[in-house]
C-alpha cells in the first residue's frame, strides 16, 4: 500500500502543478503563454504605475514625460490595440472578460482624465508613431471589434493631430522643427545636434496623418505631412547624389542633410520603412519608387556579409557612401526583413505573390534577402549567453582581404569585446542592455505569415522563452513582471528598472499575432511603433481627393 504521507504530497504536488499550468502552461500552447505574459505586465503597470508615463516595474518610480508633469498616456494608450487584439483572438472566456474591463477602464480615462492642452514641449516624431498612432488604431479596432466607443479615441485624435499640425510651417522650409509646445503650438528645434532634426523623424509622420485624413475627410493632415518630401529630395538630389539613400540629420531651415552619416539604424530607419507603407496604405505608386531606389542603393552600398560563416547584415557608411563601410549594426535595423518581405509580396503568402504580376526579380531578390536578414536577427539572440540581442553588435570581417573596405576593429577590441561563439559578431562592453525590442519578432511575424515556415515559429518561441527567464523579475517574491536589462550578455542578467511601452505595445503584439493563423498582412499596415491602420480604399482616396500631392520632376 502507497504511504498515505507520500500521497498526500503527491496530490499536492499535483495540484501546484496544475494550478502553474493554468497560469501559464510553459509548454504548453504558445499563444496562451503569451496572453499570460501581456496580463501579467500590463496587470503590474495597472496597478503600480498607472496613469503613468515612465514606469520602474522594481521599484515602482513613476513619472510622467513633459515638463508640466502631465501625463501623455505613453504606456496607456501604446497598449489599448494590443488588449484589443488580445481580445479578439483569446479562446478563453475569462480572459476575454478580463481584457474588456481593462480596455472599458482605458477608454474612461482616455475620455475624461487625458488632456493634451498641456503647456510643454513634446517630441512631434514621438509623439506621433505612439499616441496618435495608438488613438488611431484604437478608433479602428474598437469600431471593427465592436468595443465600446470608437469615437472617444477619434476625438483625442483629431485634438492631438491639430495640435502637433500646428508644428508645420514655423522653420524656413516646409521641414517642421523636431518638438512642439502642444498648448501654445510653438514650435521648437532641436536643442542638440546643431539644431538638426533626425531625418526619420518628420518622414515618420505619415501614415499617421494621412490615415487621419481619410478618416475625417480632412485633407490638411495629409498635406502637410507631404510636403516635407519635395525640398528634401530636390534640395538634396537624393536620387543622384546618395542613390537614393539619406543621411540621418536634416537641417529643418533649409532642408539640406548635415553630415554624411548613412545607416538603417536610429535616426535613418523608419524614412525607409513609411516609403513602403505610404505604398501599401494607399497604393501611391511614387512611394513605392522612391522606396525601390532606396533599396537599390542599400543593396549596392550597405549589404554585407559577416565572416567567417557569411551572415548577411546592412552596414553603416558614417562618412557617406564613398567612405568605408562600419560594420556596426543595430538591433533597430532588424525590421529590414519584415520590411523587405512586405516589399516583396504586398502582404499575400509568397508562393501566391509569386504568380502575380508584380512580381520580378527585384521582387524575388528582396524575399530571398528578407530571409537572410532575419536569419542573422535571430543569429543575434541564439548566440549570446541568454539568448536575447544586445542593442548593437559589429559584424566580423576577414582581415586578410578587408582592403579598407571597413572601418578596422583593432587588435586590442577584438581581444576586449565579446565574441559570439561562431565569431561573426562582436559586442562592445557598453552596447549589451537589451530594451525587450520588438523588431527581431516583427520580422519573424512577417516571415512566418507570408512563408507559412514552421521555423519562424521556432525561432519566435525561443526568443519568447529567453525574454521569460531572463528579463523576469518578482519585485514582491511571488508576482512576475518583465523589465528590460542593463546587461544581456552575462547570466544572470543585469536588470535596468524600467518598462519600455513598446513591450506592451509592440513586441508582445508580434509574439502574439505570430502564433495567430488567422492573420491577413494585405489590409492592415503596422505603423512603426505595430498600431494597425487598414488600407485606404480607392473610394475613400477619390472622395476626399486624397492623392499625392508632388513628384521628382
Ligand atoms: C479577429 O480574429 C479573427 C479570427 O478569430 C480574424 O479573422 C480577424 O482578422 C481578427 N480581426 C482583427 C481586427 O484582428
Ligand atoms: C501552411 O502549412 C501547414 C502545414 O504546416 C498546412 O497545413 C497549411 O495548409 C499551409 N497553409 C498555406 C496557406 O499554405
Ligand atoms: C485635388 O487635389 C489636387 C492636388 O493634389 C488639386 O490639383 C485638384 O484641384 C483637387 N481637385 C479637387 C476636385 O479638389
Amino acid at each position: 500500500m502507497l504511504n498515505p504521507m507520500l500521497m498526500s504530497a503527491g496530490v499536492a504536488l499535483l495540484a501546484v502543478f496544475y494550478y502553474l499550468q493554468s497560469a501559464a502552461p510553459a509548454n504548453g500552447p504558445v499563444a496562451p503563454r503569451i496572453e499570460a505574459l501581456l496580463l501579467s505586465s500590463y496587470h503590474d503597470y495597472a496597478s503600480n504605475g498607472w496613469p503613468f508615463d515612465v514606469y520602474g516595474p522594481i521599484s515602482h518610480d513613476r513619472r510622467n514625460m513633459p515638463r508640466s508633469g502631465d501625463p501623455l498616456g505613453w504606456i496607456i494608450v501604446d497598449t489599448i490595440d494590443t488588449l484589443m487584439i488580445a481580445y479578439n483572438y483569446t479562446e478563453s472566456d475569462d480572459t476575454r472578460v478580463d481584457l474588456l474591463q481593462k480596455i472599458s477602464r482605458i477608454e474612461n480615462w482616455v475620455r475624461d482624465e487625458l488632456s493634451y492642452d498641456i503647456d510643454a514641449e513634446v517630441n512631434i516624431f514621438e509623439t506621433t508613431i505612439r499616441m496618435l498612432g495608438g488613438l488611431l488604431s484604437a478608433y479602428h479596432l474598437s469600431s471593427e471589434l465592436s468595443i465600446g466607443q470608437p469615437q472617444v479615441y477619434l476625438d483625442k485624435a483629431v485634438d492631438l493631430g491639430d495640435r502637433l499640425a500646428r508644428a508645420f510651417g514655423q522653420s524656413q522650409s516646409p521641414i517642421p522643427y523636431s518638438s512642439v509646445n502642444l498648448h501654445d503650438g510653438r514650435a521648437i528645434k532641436n536643442h542638440v545636434d546643431n539644431g538638426a532634426s533626425s531625418t526619420a523623424e518628420f518622414t515618420t509622420l505619415q501614415l499617421e496623418f494621412k490615415y487621419l485624413s481619410a478618416i475625417t475627410g480632412d485633407r490638411k493632415y495629409w498635406d502637410l505631412a507631404e510636403q516635407v518630401y519635395e525640398p528634401l529630395y530636390k534640395v538634396n538630389h537624393i536620387f543622384e547624389n546618395y542613390d537614393g539613400l539619406v543621411p540621418i540629420y536634416t537641417q529643418p531651415d533649409t532642408a539640406e542633410f548635415w553630415g554624411n552619416n548613412i545607416r538603417f539604424g536610429s535616426r535613418g530607419d523608419s524614412f525607409y520603412e513609411y516609403l513602403l507603407k505610404q505604398y501599401l496604405l494607399t497604393h501611391e505608386v511614387m512611394y513605392y519608387n522612391l522606396y525601390r531606389k532606396a533599396i537599390d542603393g542599400m543593396k549596392k552600398h550597405l549589404v554585407k556579409e559577416s565572416f567567417p560563416s557569411g551572415l548577411t547584415y546592412i552596414a553603416e557608411k558614417p562618412w557617406g557612401l564613398n567612405g568605408p563601410a562600419s560594420s556596426k549594426m543595430d538591433h533597430l535595423v532588424c525590421f529590414m526583413g519584415g520590411l523587405l518581405a512586405m516589399g516583396a509580396t504586398e502582404g499575400f503568402p509568397v508562393d501566391q505573390a509569386r504568380t502575380m504580376p508584380f512580381w520580378d526579380a527585384d521582387h524575388n531578390d528582396d524575399w530571398l534577402l528578407a530571409m537572410k536578414l532575419t536569419h542573422t536577427c535571430y543569429q543575434m539572440y541564439h548566440q549570446t549567453p541568454s539568448g536575447l540581442a544586445p542593442e548593437i553588435v559589429v559584424f566580423n570581417y576577414d582581415e586578410t582581404s578587408a582592403n579598407g573596405e571597413f572601418e578596422e576593429i583593432s587588435e586590442l577590441d577584438r581581444q576586449n569585446w565579446w565574441l559570439s561563439p561562431t565569431e561573426d559578431f562582436f559586442v562592445k562592453p557598453l552596447d549589451g542592455h537589451n530594451l525587450q525590442r520588438p523588431e527581431t519578432v516583427e520580422s519573424i511575424m512577417f516571415m512566418y505569415h507570408l512563408s507559412n515556415d514552421t521555423t519562424y515559429r521556432e525561432w519566435g518561441e525561443e526568443i519568447l522563452d529567453s525574454f521569460v527567464k531572463n528579463t523576469e523579475v518578482k519585485p514582491n517574491g511571488k508576482d512576475s513582471v518583465y523589465t528590460s536589462l542593463n546587461n544581456c550578455m552575462q547570466l544572470p542578467t543585469v536588470k535596468r528598472d524600467n518598462m519600455e511601452s513598446f513591450w506592451l505595445a509592440e513586441t508582445l503584439k508580434y509574439l502574439y499575432l505570430l502564433f495567430q493563423d488567422d492573420v491577413d498582412l494585405t489590409s492592415i499596415v503596422f505603423n512603426t511603433e505595430a498600431h494597425p491602420f487598414p488600407v485606404i480604399d480607392e473610394a475613400t482616396l477619390n472622395k476626399y481627393n486624397l492623392t499625392t500631392g508632388w513628384s521628382l520632376d
